[in-house]
């Protein structure tokens, strides 16, 4: 566990410290060290092919591993190299999230910059840079302007993870047709092949890593493929003809991440993506706001309503009312409307120019219920659902987002339902070909929404997106995505459901790639009456403990109205569980089996806990030592029945309230596949000095 601490006085300094003259292809390894000397990282050509390599407190983390890429036209740019010349810097600075999981983050690494020139011909030069941080490594490529490289087409990168033994690994795979929702396999490295990232590692010596990449834009995304060994290769996800990524020189690659801790709690409290990312772009953000939403949207995975016309169809202006009046009387922020709009009848994830994105179902009064939802406090969340018709959608996006302004839509969640390398694209020359959601064109495709969805002030989730690379920090509208298999899955998974060890991998595995809308809060557990071989594999309990534990700055309480009014005294914890924090520290923490997070709420002085487990039930114990020292608390527990059980009594909860300290070590009894949430808040006034934790001022926010 680490926390930012909270003195610490803005401070930065960069200072380039060496520059060297050019270095023969022979020339000695080039080494940077993270700030506190952590992390090492070595740079070192050998015979002219540019490679690197990770220590941690001296013990080797990634062996000696490529780097470089290899182009269609001319020789490949891996090999052949000599160092023109290096460059060090530091920086140490704190910077302050629009929102988010911790308020203030602190950015503090050495940077080596190595700049390679080939040894003969007409040399090419390539740029690698490297930022070491105490917990982490970033590095990415830039390849300068330079005559005779105006185009170029990358055919592999070179870069590798060689790792330092068979380590046990939790991956999903990648190439297949359901995109990121597969259950996570747990297994050693040597029984993967092509995995996505975040993919994560624990060593035998107790090291947790985690492999990722940061800010990626205009680029294709990163896969690993594990060839020989413990070596895993980048392979970038093509274009339908082969090429990985094509554009103009100069280019510059995301960077590629290794989170490294001694904890796999050390994993969540690492803001080292983000820390790579570009600062936010929006000099407005007043109109971002994070929040709580329900919808029309559980009832129709449960079969209950329909989003195609007719007597089924959900998203009528009657139903929608009644969602609206439900939110405004419970003050969520959103209501999600799925179904809304001409285009679901048939096939629809098939054909690909069906939707319209402005023209609503005749029995669904979108401008009307704009109004009514306004009037209520509350705003009407838009639906755009493509089924992988980019091209359709990109006609409409402009009219779509500028419709969603005018009616005060301030959200839409976005879908791209298709398999695999299914989404239709024309060239020039009017050809269709076929790409996948992960490879360049539809990392462009992802940006263009999130750039026009800024233009007209709304805020993006994202349903089968591209995986997170922190660009939330650069573009705050991009609140949260899917990108693993989320709560739908439980509704009619049937033995692909999630299991109970599902949400306690996530946090140490997809959600180290920024928020993800799992949409939790299910309360009728079983619904044998819709869908009598589903269910969902938790406790009532540790429905709630997953809005602490999965970050969504948009976050939905995804039952029907009905059920939460049938249980109002655990509706309670929804209803008061913030969505943007101040800060968040790991109290338990162990990969598929259990894990504990308490975060301050950034508007107020209250602390929230959640605690999962997998199928095993546990007694954990939390130190309340965050707590404000002096200041008495009111904790309100939301803990699992003492013979509650996820299969055979799953609605078992016990709801009390204590008295606690920070000097209290409050016992969690977690039931099989349950949880304990937990609201604090303060009984007695603070004892600080006023103004320290206050919320930032807009002047320190990005
Ligand atoms: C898949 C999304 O994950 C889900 O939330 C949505 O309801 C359907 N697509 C339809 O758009
Ligand atoms: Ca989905």
């Amino acid at each position: 566990m680490s926390r930012t601490p909270l003195a610490l006085i803005l401070q930065t300094a960069m200072c380039v410290l060496s520059t060297q003259a050019v270095l023969a292809a022979s020339a000695p390894p080039v080494e940077v060290q993270s700030p506190g000397k952590v992390l090492k990282v070595t740079f070192e050509l050998r015979d002219g092919v540019p490679t690197y390599r990770v220590s941690r407190l001296g013990r080797p983390v990634i062996e000696t591993s490529r780097l470089g890429f290899v182009l269609r036209q001319g020789p490949p740019l891996d090999r052949g190299f000599k160092i023109a010349s290096t460059q060090t810097s530091s920086v140490d600075e704190i910077w302050t999230q629009v929102w988010g999981e911790e308020r203030r983050i602190r950015d503090r690494h050495n940077e080596l910059v190595i700049e390679l020139t080939e040894s003969s011909g007409d040399p090419r030069r390539l740029q690698i840079i490297f930022r070491v941080f105490d917990d982490g490594v970033g590095f990415r490529y830039h390849i300068p302007a330079q005559a005779g490289l105006d185009n170029i087409e990358i055919a592999e990168e070179a870069t590798q993870f060689a790792f330092t033994g068979d380590h046990r690994a939790w991956w999903i795979p990648a190439f297949e047709p359901n995109r990121y929702e597969y259950r996570y396999t747990d297994s050693p490295l040597s029984k993967s092949d092509k995995v996505h990232t975040p993919v994560t590692f624990e060593t035998a010596d107790g090291l947790y890593l985690s492999i990722h990449e940061a800010a990626l834009v205009d680029f294709a995304s990163m896969t690993l493929w594990r060839k020989q060994g413990n070596t895993f290769d980048v392979e970038l996800v093509p274009w339908s003809d082969g090429v990985k990524v094509r554009g103009p020189v100069p280019m510059t690659s995301p960077w590629r991440t290794i989170q490294i801790a001694d904890s796999p709690g050390g994993l969540i409290d690492n803001y080292l993506i983000l820390n790579l990312n570009e600062p936010n772009k929006l000099s407005d953000v007043s109109w971002i706001k994070p929040g709580k939403y329900v919808g029309i949207w559980w009832e129709m995975h449960l079969g209950i309503s329909a989003w195609s016309s007719g007597p089924k169809h959900g998203a009528t202006t009657e139903n929608t009312k009644r969602h609206i009046d439900f939110a405004a009387k419970h003050g969520f922020d959103g209501v999600l409307v799925e179904g809304w709009n001409v285009g679901w009848d048939g096939e629809w994830w098939a054909a690909k120019t069906n939707f319209s994105f402005t023209k609503p179902y005749p029995d669904y009064d979108l401008v009307g219920l704009a109004d009514y939802a306004r009037q209520r406090g509350v705003r009407l969340i838009g639906h755009h659902e493509t089924g992988g018709g980019v091209e359709n959608y990109e006609r409409q996006m402009e009219d779509a987002f500028a419709l969603c302004q005018k009616l005060g839509i301030r959200a839409v969640k976005t879908g791209y339902v298709a398999h695999g390398q299914n989404i239709q694209r024309t060239d020039e020359a009017g050809q269709t070909h076929k790409e996948w959601h992960h490879g360049q064109h539809m990392v462009r495709h992802y940006q263009k929404v999130v750039e026009t969805a800024a233009r007209h002030q709304v805020m993006l989730d994202v349903h089968e997106p591209i995986k997170d690379t922190g660009l939330r920090r650069t573009w705050p509208n991009m609140m949260t995505r899917e990108g693993a298999c989320g709560m739908e899955f439980d509704a009619w998974g049937g033995e692909n459901r999630n299991h109970p060890d599902h949400t306690t991998i996530l946090p140490f595995t997809r959600l180290l790639a920024g928020p993800m809308d799992f949409t939790p809060g299910i309360f009728d557990l079983t619904y044998e009456e819709h869908r009598p071989n589903d269910r969902v594999s938790t406790t009532l309990a540790k429905q709630l403990a997953l809005y602490v534990v999965l970050y969504s700055p948009l976050n939905m309480a995804a039952d029907l109205p009905q059920n939460y009014e049938a249980k109002p005294e655990p509706f309670q914890f929804i209803k008061d569980v913030p969505t943007d924090w101040d800060e968040t520290i790991v109290l338990h923490a162990r990969i598929g089996d259990f894990v504990t997070i308490a975060r301050k709420d950034r508007n107020s002085d209250d602390w929230y806990i959640g605690s999962i487990t997998d199928e095993a039930p546990r007694t954990l114990e939390a130190n309340l030592g965050f707590l404000d020292a002096g200041r008495e608390y009111i904790a309100e527990i939301y803990r699992d029945g003492s013979d509650a059980d996820w299969e055979k009594n799953p609605y078992a909860i016990v709801i009390e309230e204590k008295r606690v300290s920070s000097t209290t070590k409050l016992p969690l009894r977690l039931a099989p596949g349950g949880g304990t949430a937990v609201r604090l808040r303060p009984a007695t006034p603070a004892t600080r000095p006023a103004g320290e934790g206050a919320p930032p001022t807009a002047a320190e926010a990005e």
